[in-house]
């Protein structure tokens, strides 16, 4: 925790006033607003370049706090959330009267979540109310994991940023649509979905990329400006010289099982061996291939079980048409 106490009180005292704080999370870098002043939200909205139909995730110090911020939270949302939180899970369940209609889209249900950074615990606690946050970053870019890439996309439109350092999970919290007993993950991301249904002691529904069933979840999220091509693993050094051949700036994500010191590439990330690892990095390595001028990422998925689904999940949307 590197944020000191006098910045906790100032952030506090921002989010009070109306203002925007982006914070540190344990996934990714937020960008706050008090979630029951609906002024405050719509300037997470402006500041972002986001539709104001997309619903945003309402965070809270802990989970004895959802009083007024949630309806009636079903047996399987409690267990998930005593064995979760604080930790990258968000709950989806019945709005309370707390929340603004502005944080949830005009939607009746709100999501919610107690992140799992001492950071962002001080200043929830210090707030005394929920902040809706979404990650902190430009509409359909890719999600800032330390408060250099806020300072970087945001600027003057983030009123302050707390700097909590590096952000561990490094993708978005899972999402589960919890407002009935049939509990389903909207978004996969960092609890594996296998923890999930080991709690749960059943099998969870996960959609594919492509239906959009709720706002806010387009295929072309998470976009870095170049654009990603995604084939096999054994294909990917033969497809970067394919793409350099035409003339492109290629970037390879290099898999961990492809043994090749060099590939004729503009600029390589080596993939790690842990998915961990992997997902921690994933934004800094898209945002470095970027700066390094790359028009062109080629990739591929790694094996979809525990932190891989959320990663796959992510190139997907990164390789998806932009719009
Ligand atoms: O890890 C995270 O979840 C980060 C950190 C900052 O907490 N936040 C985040 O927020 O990823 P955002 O706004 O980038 O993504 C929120 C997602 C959107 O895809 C939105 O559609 C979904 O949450 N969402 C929010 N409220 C919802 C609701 N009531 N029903 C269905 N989906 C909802
Ligand atoms: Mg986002």
């Amino acid at each position: 925790m590197t944020a000191a106490a006098g910045d906790i009180e100032k952030a506090a005292g921002v989010l009070r006033a109306g203002g925007l704080v982006a914070f540190p999370t344990e996934t990714v870098y937020g960008l706050g607003a008090d979630a029951s002043d609906p002024a405050a939200v719509s300037r997470i909205y402006q500041a972002k370049g986001r539709p104001p139909t997309h619903p945003l995730i309402v965070h809270l110090a802990g989970a004895g706090h959802l009083d007024g911020w949630v309806g009636k939270v079903p047996g399987p949302a409690r267990l998930l959330a005593e064995r979760f939180w604080p930790g990258p899970l968000t709950l989806v369940l019945r709005r309370g009267p707390r929340v603004s209609s502005a944080a949830t889209g005009g939607l009746e249900t709100v999501g919610v979540r107690v992140p799992d950074h001492p950071v962002a615990l001080a200043l929830l606690s210090a707030f005394g109310g929920g902040a809706a946050a979404p990650s902190a970053n430009r509409f359909g870019s890719v999600s800032p994991t330390t408060a250099e890439h806020v300072r970087a996309e945001l600027g003057d439109a983030v009123d302050f940023v707390l700097d909590g350092g590096p952000c561990q999970v490094g993708v978005e919290s899972t999402i589960v649509d919890a407002t009935s007993d049939t509990l389903s993950v909207l978004r996969p991301g960092g609890v594996p979905r296998e923890d999930l249904e080991a709690v749960l002691g059943s099998s969870l529904q996960v959609p594919s990329v492509s239906p959009i069933r709720v706002p806010g979840q387009h295929p072309s999220h998470y976009a870095p400006r170049a654009r990603v091509v995604l084939v096999e693993p054994g294909r990917v050094v033969a497809e970067a010289r394919r793409a350099r051949d035409l003339g492109h700036q290629v970037g390879v994500f290099l898999p961990p099982s492809q043994d090749v010191a060099a590939p004729e590439a503009h600029a390589v990330v080596a993939v790690p061996a842990s998915t961990a690892e992997y997902a921690r990095g994933l934004y800094g390595f898209l945002r470095e291939l970027d700066r390094a001028g790359c028009d062109l990422i080629v990739a591929s998925l790694p094996e979809e079980k525990g932190l891989g689904l959320a990663i796959a999940n992510r190139l997907r949307r990164a390789a998806g048409p932009r719009g």
